[in-house]
């Protein structure tokens, strides 16, 4: 028989287990968030994950920052509000850039970005403090991965230098899947020609497209620097914050977490060429309507 102690236990046990086991919310423009939900659900395989793709309204990268800004609005809020987050992760440079703190200071829950992660990877990486960072038009001219590296080089109280570099054209190259070959890498060698000369040691893929550049990309900057992807670095972060907000679901329950996805383009399109991004886990997406 159970007491009056088991049973208020195990509602409190019960109302525990629904905190927890409310999805994290991930958005991005479009695909290329992807990889940074590949690294949460291989780092946090028992936690279930809501992804929104806003493909009808990609790219961000040359929108003005105050369209981008009111899209993560409109997104974070939609996932905390439709789908019960208990914890957003801004899956994209350039919305991380423009609306990061605006975000949290409008939500109840934990809002992650991409851009601070990285920046930290990027400064525990060099030893010759000399670095750059690759991203969109919005992400560079937002000036955000400055602020994020200064903020790490005084938490390591070292002086870094920072060269920043927009590379418009990666992302349609990445888009139409032509990950290698001359006109790649002839941009390639156009828009880091900069950054070759800088003589730094570490490159941060500031852009969630351009992990699929990998290749073209560390052929053209040599062997000696070090390229950066923030994802496996956001995923930590994020597993840290669930941790620390005592909202993480139990390992040892031994339940694996359910993956949805979601776009506000062409569902067929954003499930084929997601499932190229991100695996066998993208089954299948549903259409997540703009407001
Ligand atoms: N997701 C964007 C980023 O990381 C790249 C694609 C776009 O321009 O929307 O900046």
């Amino acid at each position: 028989m159970l007491t009056d102690f088991d049973v208020g236990e195990g509602v409190a046990l019960s109302k525990m287990n629904a905190q927890v086991d409310r999805p994290i919310g991930m958005f991005d423009s479009g695909f290329g968030g992807l990889t940074v939900a590949r690294a949460v659900i291989d780092l946090l395989p028992n936690e279930n994950l809501i992804y929104i793709g806003d493909t009808a309204r990609y790219p961000y990268g040359p929108k003005p920052a105050g369209d981008v800004r009111s899209f993560a609005i409109e997104l974070a809020t939609s996932l905390v509000g439709d789908f019960n987050a208990k914890l957003i992760v801004v899956a994209c440079n350039t919305a991380a850039s423009v609306a990061l703190s605006e975000l949290q200071s409008l939500l109840s829950v934990p809002v992650i970005g991409v851009v601070e992660p990285g920046a930290r990877a990027l400064v525990n990486t060099t030893k010759n403090n000399r670095v750059a960072v690759i991203g969109t038009i919005g992400t560079i001219a937002s000036g955000a991965y400055e602020k994020a590296v200064a903020g790490a080089s005084r938490e390591k109280s070292s002086d870094i230098s920072l060269i920043a570099t927009a590379c418009p054209g990666f992302v349609e190259f990445v888009e139409r899947d032509e990950t290698s070959g001359e006109a790649v890498t002839q941009l390639a060698e156009k828009l880091l020609a900069p950054i070759r000369k800088a003589d730094v040691d570490a490159l941060l893929l500031g852009c969630t497209h351009y992990p699929y550049l990998s290749q073209v990309i560390g052929r053209v900057m040599g062997p000696d620097v070090k390229l950066i992807n923030s994802a496996d670095a956001t995923a930590s972060v994020v597993r840290d914050a669930l941790a620390k907000n005592n909202i993480a679901r139990s390992v040892e329950r031994g339940v694996q977490g359910s993956h949805e996805f979601y776009s506000s383009g062409d569902v067929r399109q954003f499930s084929e060429l997601g499932r190229r991004f991100l695996g066998p886990e993208l089954m299948s997406a549903k259409h997540w309507q703009i407001k």
